[in-house]
């Protein structure tokens, strides 16, 4: 099984890819790669050997259940987690060699509480990034980021944060994290915490996001605890359980080659079937 495991990793471009060399040749927008990445607390290991990429215009879903490692993984890419072993590359580069906050700012991220300043109204939290980068237009980028999750600007931007709903405040979150157009996108459990109308709402603005490449191409790693989720979503699932990949792979290829027993109680668990891994909007235009 240990193999089989492996061999996936090597399908996704595992080892090899890690140098990215042929991405930087071409210009493509940027891969995240981890290589043999550990993180411990105390006695926990949170992350225990993590190797992946993730492919330019990729969305990647991380599926583990609560503990697994998933938010720890995240935040290696932007630096808000240093690893104690191990390499993490973004655009190709060594993440290490970058400084944090310039990283940051080249990543849009949704953090699992969304993150917005309580203080600042919407509008100011949506420009903050475009600010940062000193770029024209801030104004007018972060109205187009609030048209995008379905938010009328005239309406919101004025409004504190407390003055919305659950499920604006996520709309929020995700248009700060678009406003600066970026290439990477980090979201941890954006969708959560959400009704199920406003979470399948949502899931749809994301998945027209990418096939409509509104704001251009951009990789992304979505880590939800919901394999559905995960199955509409993403390109390809990376299963973490206890800090270890499970098995990275297609949601056809997982439901059809479970690396381990647990992926596949976690498959069955869930009720997935080969129905769930059809094409679908959101994968019908990514990249190969
Ligand atoms: N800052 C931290 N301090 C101590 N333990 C942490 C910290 N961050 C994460 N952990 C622990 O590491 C493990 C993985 O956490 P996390 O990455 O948040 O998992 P997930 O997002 O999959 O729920 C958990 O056991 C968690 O308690
Ligand atoms: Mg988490």
């Amino acid at each position: 099984m240990e193999r089989q495991a492996r061999s996936h990793l090597a399908d996704a471009g595992g080892q090899a890819a890690l140098g990215m060399s042929g991405e930087e040749r071409t210009g493509e927008a940027p891969p995240l790669g981890a290589e043999n990445v550990f993180k411990r607390y105390g006695a926990v290991a949170a992350l225990d050997g993590v190797s992946l990429v993730v492919r330019s215009g990729e969305c990647l879903a991380l599926v583990g259940e609560s503990g697994s490692g998933k938010t720890t993984l995240l935040r290696c890419f932007n630096r808000l987690v240093d690893p104690d072993e191990g390499r993490v590359v973004v655009g190709g580069r060594d993440v290490m060699t970058l400084h944090p906050v310039e990283l940051r700012r080249g990543i849009g991220y949704v953090p699992q509480d969304g993150g917005l300043l309580p203080h600042w109204r919407v509008g100011r939290n949506v420009e903050l990034v475009p600010l940062l980068l000193g770029r024209p237009g801030a104004e007018q980028s972060a109205n187009e980021a609030l048209r995008i999750v379905g938010l009328d600007p005239t309406t919101f931007r004025d409004r504190w944060p407390r003055e919305l709903s659950g499920g604006q405040r996520q709309r929020v979150a995700i248009a700060r994290a678009l406003a600066a157009r970026p290439r990477v996108m980090l979201l941890d459990e954006p969708f959560g915490a959400l009704d199920a109308i406003t979470r399948a709402e949502l899931q749809e603005s994301f998945a027209r996001l990418r096939a409509e490449r509104e704001v251009g191409a951009f990789t992304s790693v979505l880590v939800t605890h919901d394999l559905r989720e995960a199955f509409l979503l993403a390109d390809r699932v990376a299963v973490l359980r206890r800090g270890r990949l499970e098995q990275m792979a297609t949601p056809m290829d997982l439901i059809a080659r479970p690396a381990t027993a647990y992926v596949r109680a976690l498959l069955e668990r869930a009720r997935i079937t080969p129905a769930d891994a059809a094409p679908n909007v959101a994968r019908g235009a990514a990249p190969e």
